[in-house]
């Protein structure tokens, strides 16, 4: 079983999804570890509701992003994290667990990346009076939203469509395509610390 550490910032209803599904046998994977940035994220809550260990942290206590991110690096190793789950963490992931983590971070976004990167993109999907727009599943590198992309699905965006309705439509498929996209690339064995046999 890989052992797999989810990164939140707020509800965390992708990290439920992953609970869910971990313990349905949907996903075959150990949730080691959930991280948060934010104290008080409801994420911590079903994290504790499921007795997953989590480490919370406040980047204002550190100078720098290495300082807390060296501080996530040291927990990760420690409950052996193989593949890092981003679920609505907002923060761009810093060199030190890049390095580390090459090929094994993924992140969730809700539009069909390249458009609408970054801050409210539901938002900006609706301003910009766009037909459709969806989900996307990539690998993260340094930039924002920029990694190679993994799986996207589409959704219409209706002439009456508000931030909400379009939010749960887009939640709904976040929460079946999540899971089981991380079963898909655990089970294809390529997810290893073996850094030479790493592909994408
Ligand atoms: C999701 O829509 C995800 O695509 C984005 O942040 C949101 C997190 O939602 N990265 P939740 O915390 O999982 O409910």
């Amino acid at each position: 079983m890989k052992n797999i550490a989810v990164f939140a910032s707020g509800n965390g209803s992708n990290f439920k999804a992953i609970i869910d599904a971990v313990q349905s046998g949907e996903l075959e994977a150990t949730i080691a570890l959930l991280i948060c940035d934010k104290p008080g994220a409801y994420a911590i809550e079903r994290a504790n509701a499921a007795g997953i260990p989590t480490f919370i942290f406040n980047p204002r206590d550190y100078q720098l992003k290495e300082d807390y991110e060296k501080k996530i690096l040291h927990k990760l190793t420690k409950v052996g994290a193989e593949l890092l789950v981003l679920a609505g963490y907002m923060r761009l992931i810093g060199p030190t667990l890049l390095t580390e983590f090459q090929g094994r971070i993924v992140n969730i976004h809700p539009s069909l990346l390249p458009s609408f990167p970054g801050k409210d993109a539901i938002g900006q999907a609706l301003a910009a009076g766009a037909k459709e727009s969806g989900v996307t599943i990539h690998f993260v590198d340094e930039g924002m939203d920029t990694g190679p992309i993994i799986v996207q699905e589409s959704v219409s965006i209706d002439e009456n469509e508000t931030k909400k309705s379009l939010q749960r439509k887009i939640q709904t498929i976040e929460h079946r395509l999540y899971p089981s996209m991380l079963n898909t690339l655990l089970a294809r064995g390529e997810i290893t610390s073996d850094k030479k046999a790493r592909t994408y």
